[in-house]
């Protein structure tokens, strides 16, 4: 790390635990890359603590701070503005201080989308196919309908929760539709996007175990699990050909704002191949 000045600008990750969080590392890369007198914190906090922790750091002179599980629907309860996204996903993910106010965004559907723009040289067009319906899948969800995306069908093992979703984020001239987890197979025939959302596939879970042979090899199938870098799904999605983008990106994209707005940087920093391997390393 470098040294820091008295005026160093400071951030960080609060999440309970955090020890298995990536983003001191991601942007202590850019930190150093830029030369910035700055510094990114892991921040362990307790649920219950969460409130006055972040006060606390506004107060000391945080730029403003991530969030990450279990608190991001805590931090959207406490923030004083929240933006677009953050307001239709339901969960902040990057808090930002200014002037005495709390003020949050949800970075995560841009990460998703950005992550898919920089990976493919187009979106692919028509139906999208989304597996899980918990937090991550609003992130996405959001994501794909500001993306144009108008055909969304949302597939999971409570299908009470796919409703919920359908639901929730049900627009003008967009169908939305909720499935069961039987119906993914059928589904599959017309899906040009395949998203799990799900934590299936993580290192420590269980595996995703869906049959891709009803996929058209063309369709873009992508994951938001990161560890493995390649999920059973995506390799067995690559083994048949099909066009595929992990998840790491995701996490990437998905710090950029927070980076530009609390180290006071005129644009977004840059995610390359050097970011994805020191990220994992
Ligand atoms: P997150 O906020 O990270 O998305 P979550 O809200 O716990 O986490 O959601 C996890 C998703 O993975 C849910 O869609 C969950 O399905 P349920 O709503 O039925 O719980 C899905 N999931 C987890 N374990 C699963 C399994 N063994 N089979 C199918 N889906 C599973």
């Amino acid at each position: 790390m470098s040294i820091l000045s008295g005026k160093a600008r400071l951030a960080g990750v609060i999440g309970w635990p955090v020890g298995h969080s990536r983003s001191p590392r991601l942007h202590g890369y850019w930190i150093d890359r830029l030369g910035l007198d700055a510094a990114y914190l892991p921040l362990p906090v307790r649920p219950e603590d969460f409130a006055d922790c972040v006060r606390a750091l506004m107060r000391m002179g945080f730029a403003g701070a991530n969030v990450t599980v279990p608190h991001k629907e805590a931090a959207f309860a406490l923030c004083d503005i929240r933006d677009a996204a953050a307001e239709a996903i339901g969960a902040v993910n990057t808090l930002v201080f200014r002037d005495g106010k709390i003020c949050g965004s949800n970075t995560d559907a841009f990460g998703f989308i950005e992550n898919l723009r920089q990976s493919v040289p187009v979106l692919p067009r028509g139906p999208a196919l989304v597996l899980g319906a918990g937090g991550a899948a609003r992130a996405v969800i959001h994501a794909l309908l500001e993306a144009g995306y108008t055909d969304l069908r949302i597939a999971n093992r409570t299908r009470a929760r796919a409703e919920d979703l359908c639901r929730a984020f049900a627009r003008e001239g967009c169908f939305l539709a909720p499935l069961d987890w039987s119906q993914i197979g059928p589904a599959l025939t017309d899906t040009a996007l395949l998203v799990n959302t799900t934590s299936l596939g993580m290192n420590g879970q269980p595996p995703l175990e869906i049959d891709l042979t009803p996929l058209p090899t063309d369709a873009l199938v992508t994951d938001i699990v990161y560890v493995p870098l390649e999920t059973p799904l995506l390799a067995a999605a690559r083994t048949r050909g099909n066009p595929v983008v992990d998840g790491l990106g995701m996490l990437l994209h998905q710090a950029r704002p927070g980076f530009a707005a609390w180290f006071d940087q005129p644009g977004l920093p840059t995610v390359d191949e050097g970011l994805r391997r020191f990220v994992l390393g």
